[in-house]
């Protein structure tokens, strides 16, 4: 399918074919193309705190030679006067090319696309989708890992709240591997991604223990406990710390293990794993660049 002015909202708007073709688009970025969005203008609309994806779409955009708009802060916006977003949508693409929006509702990114002719790229919508934060996931784990196909994925922490591995899930199910769900019950995936992994025959896993699977894993992807989504500060108390990754881990796991995380973490990965080959969490928020590139020259027609 073409790319051109093509929305972003939800990894499952992108087939496996896709999805390969944006991870070489990226891999053709990490070459300097200072020209390419020349003349272009992003929108970065972001309701919610971000550091990675904010920062590294606006780095992405200019070295490409584009400019940036936007907000990072509500308070800045015609919303605090009771704006809908579908207006917003509506005003914003008169001033940009293509825009990003972050915000807490589940659905909004879609919300604005339908209201925007210009594409519309989602950077997380509540709990739902994080779909460029699972294109770098996946660009990280073709290089360290070599191939995408049939590994064994660990996923650990707030797997209920966490947007990122929700998408994660969906896209890598493309890839026949086995998922190893590690959370408490409370906080393991949500029913509709369990079924749709029994629905495609994929194998996956539920155990709290983190210990007991360890050894078994290729990638091991850990989450913050989403403090922000749970309705009840009591509940998310009970959770909090709840797993603290330290040196006491490498003495059951894989020599290749790889442990990645979005980002950012509070206290569930001990600094001293940081320094082991086995940490690629800031190279994969690296990856951001190259890929969040990719997307924007593809939207923009600037690539095939
Ligand atoms: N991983 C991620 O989305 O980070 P930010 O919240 O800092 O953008």
């Amino acid at each position: 399918m073409a790319f051109k002015n093509r929305d972003v909202i939800s990894i499952n708007d992108f087939s496996k074919e896709d999805l390969l073709h944006i991870l070489k688009a990226a891999k053709s970025m990490e070459k300097s193309r200072p020209n390419l969005l020349k003349g272009k203008i992003l929108a970065t609309l972001f309701f919610e705190p971000s550091t990675r994806t904010r920062l590294s779409f606006i780095y992405a955009m200019e070295s490409l030679g584009g400019k940036v708009l936007g907000f990072d802060d509500t308070k800045q916006s015609s919303l605090q006067k009771g704006e809908s977003l579908w207006d917003t949508a509506k005003i914003v693409e008169k001033y940009s090319d293509i825009m990003v929006i972050r915000h807490p509702v589940e659905g909004s990114a879609r919300l604005m696309a339908e209201s925007s002719s210009k594409p519309v790229i989602n950077a997380g919508d509540g709990a739902n989708q994080h779909p460029t934060q699972t294109l770098l996931d996946l660009y990280t784990i073709q290089k360290v890992k070599g191939t995408l196909n049939n590994l064994n994925i660990g996923m650990v922490g707030d797997l209920k709240y966490g947007r990122t591995v929700h998408s994660l899930t969906n896209a890598l199910s493309h890839f026949n591997p086995t998922f190893y769900f590690i959370a408490p019950e409370a906080l393991q995936m949500p029913q509709n991604y369990l079924e749709e992994l029994r629905q495609k025959n994929i194998k996956f896993v539920k155990e709290e223990n983190l210990m007991k699977v360890s050894n078994k894993l290729d990638i091991l992807y850990v989450t913050r406990i989403q403090k922000e989504r749970f309705p009840d500060p009591v509940e998310y108390e009970k959770y909090k710390g709840y797993y603290k990754l330290d040196e006491s881990l490498l003495k059951n796991i894989k020599n290749d293990l790889k442990i990645m995380h979005p980002l950012p973490r509070v206290d569930e990965i001990n600094k001293k794993l940081d320094s082991t080959k086995h940490a690629v969490y800031f190279e994969q928020a690296a990856n951001g660049i190259p890929v969040r590139k990719a997307l924007l020259a593809l939207a923009l027609g600037k690539i095939k």
